[in-house]
């Protein structure tokens, strides 16, 4: 091919590589496309790539082909409706909001949610109501989202009609569902789960036998999963499922066309039929396999390398590893590029966690492939002296910062652009949001505070991509 610049000629040159990913989509590659019989689908991939002739079904009135994957979705998680989405997850949570929350009713949120439910919220005019995630300080990431905390909320807002949390969070800490379920529907409201990153966990309770931590089967009313996260649909294709009467299906659909593109892409959603297909024929080895591979990691690699934190939480979905190899003197940028060089490219970095999001697709080759680079680097760097186990560099509070509970007020209408170093004490017209994660640090109608504007600017300094601030230092302030 000579395309020598532009996305193609990156991407080309990645899978080149003989790359292992430990970050989105969780398909990991054509492979697992290709061993499970879908490979005719990969060999007339653009020939796939069609639109509503007859036969082909619409998405927003499916009647035949795409009614038939809702189908199986519905049978897949047991429940009441699937829809499948063409625009991400972030879809689904925009068009939750606009079902259960009316123009100027408010929404009790979670402050770590994703950039779509604050795009949700203020296309609904709606007013947030945060819940603030606790803290795990040992590693210096945000936790669950408690039971109290919605407890006191609704009590405080009985007029909020719906709440919204993610679980698992980005980093796979799940909150208690099942309780906060419980709690919202008896204040009347709807709960809506943002398990984005949690499209695999009905699975692993269902094959492996194990208690569920799947929102869908924990009493929530809607719940949004990015299959193409962890399992093994195509980037950009999600299914949102409606697991009890609460929602008004009508008023959902309408919404969600509202929102979606209307051209919806033929390959996304042949991908979604192929991964409940797969699900339906090979979830349980796959799921198993899967399982086999994370124990044998988080069993191998504290042992092989010594110091080694791999984080363990009663609420974590373990198919999220978390890493530290800060007893080495490393921190998690320095953690990622190492790994990088030897392509090996995780997902996340915070402070001095390094997150590598398993996916269905991932093969027992690339968790040894990450162990024997996590002892080349150990081997490279050597241990710093350590006390008892513990770490001598303490995780950076990276997240008491994103977590600072800013003053808020309304969201302005009127905007002017200014540069960082003055912003300070305004008030915030645009979300500044460091990516990954997507979650926003300062959120529009609250007050930019020094010291996140500091950790941005580090940030920035860093390297790292923060929506929100141009490439001449400017954000957007209320005029
Ligand atoms: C917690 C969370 N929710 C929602 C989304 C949006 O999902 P999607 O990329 O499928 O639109 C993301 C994306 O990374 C996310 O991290």
């Amino acid at each position: 091919m000579n395309m020598n610049k532009g996305v193609t000629r990156f991407l080309l040159s990645h899978a080149g590589k003989n790359p292992v990913s430990f970050h989105m989509p969780g398909h990991k590659g054509s492979e697992i496309y290709r061993e499970n019989g879908y490979g005719d689908f990969l060999d007339n991939f653009v020939d796939c790539d069609i639109t509503e002739i007859p036969g082909a079904d619409n998405l927003y009135q499916a009647e035949d082909i795409i009614a038939e994957t809702m189908a199986a979705y519905r049978r897949l998680y047991g429940v009441r409706e699937s829809y499948l989405l063409i625009n991400g997850s972030s879809a689904g949570l925009v068009a939750s909001i606009l079902t259960c929350v009316h123009r100027g009713g408010k929404l009790i949120m979670a402050r770590n949610c994703h950039k779509s439910i604050f795009n949700g919220l203020l296309m609904a005019g709606a007013e947030p109501v945060y819940l603030h995630p606790e803290m795990i300080d040992d590693y210096g990431i945000s936790g669950e989202i408690s039971v109290d905390s919605v407890r006191t909320s609704i009590a405080e807002h009985p007029d909020a009609s719906a709440v919204i949390l993610p679980s698992p969070n980005y980093y796979g800490v799940c909150s208690d569902i099942k309780e906060i379920a419980s709690v919202v529907h008896d204040a009347g409201m709807v709960l809506i789960v943002d398990q984005a990153h949690g499209a695999h966990l009905h699975f692993f309770g269902s094959c492996l036998g194990e208690p569920s931590k799947a929102a869908d089967d924990l009493g929530a009313d809607i719940v949004i999963q990015s299959t193409h996260k962890t399992l093994a649909s195509f980037t950009q294709s999600a299914i949102v499922n409606l697991c009890t009467d609460r929602v008004d299906k009508y008023l959902f659909e309408d919404k969600l066309q509202l929102i979606e593109s209307t051209s919806p892409s033929y390959l996304l959603m042949a991908s979604l039929d192929i991964n409940a297909d797969l699900l339906d024929r090979q979830g349980e080895r796959l799921i198993r396999e899967w399982e086999e591979n994370l124990k044998w990691f988080y069993e191998e690699a504290p042992v092989q390398v010594e110091g080694l934190r791999v984080m363990s939480h009663p609420m974590l979905d373990h198919t999220k590893i978390n890493l530290d190899m800060s007893a080495y003197g490393i921190d998690g940028l320095e953690l990622e590029e190492l790994l990088n060089e030897k392509a090996i490219f995780p997902e996340l970095v915070t402070g001095n966690i390094v997150m590598c999001m398993t996916g269905i697709g991932n093969k027992r080759c690339d968790y040894e492939r990450l162990l024997e680079a996590l002892k080349e680097i150990a081997a490279e760097h050597g241990l710093c002296e350590v006390a008892d186990g513990v770490p001598l560099a303490a995780p950076e509070a990276t997240q008491t910062v994103t977590m600072k509970r800013l003053q808020q007020t309304a969201i302005p209408t009127a905007k002017e652009s200014v540069p960082m170093e003055e912003a300070a004490g305004r008030v915030c017209a645009a979300s500044i949001i460091p990516y990954p994660p997507g979650i926003p640090i300062i959120c529009p109608g609250e007050i930019i505070d020094q010291e996140v504007l500091d950790y941005c600017a580090d940030l920035r300094a860093r390297g790292e991509k923060v929506m929100g601030i141009d490439d001449k230092g400017r954000v957007l302030v209320g005029r």
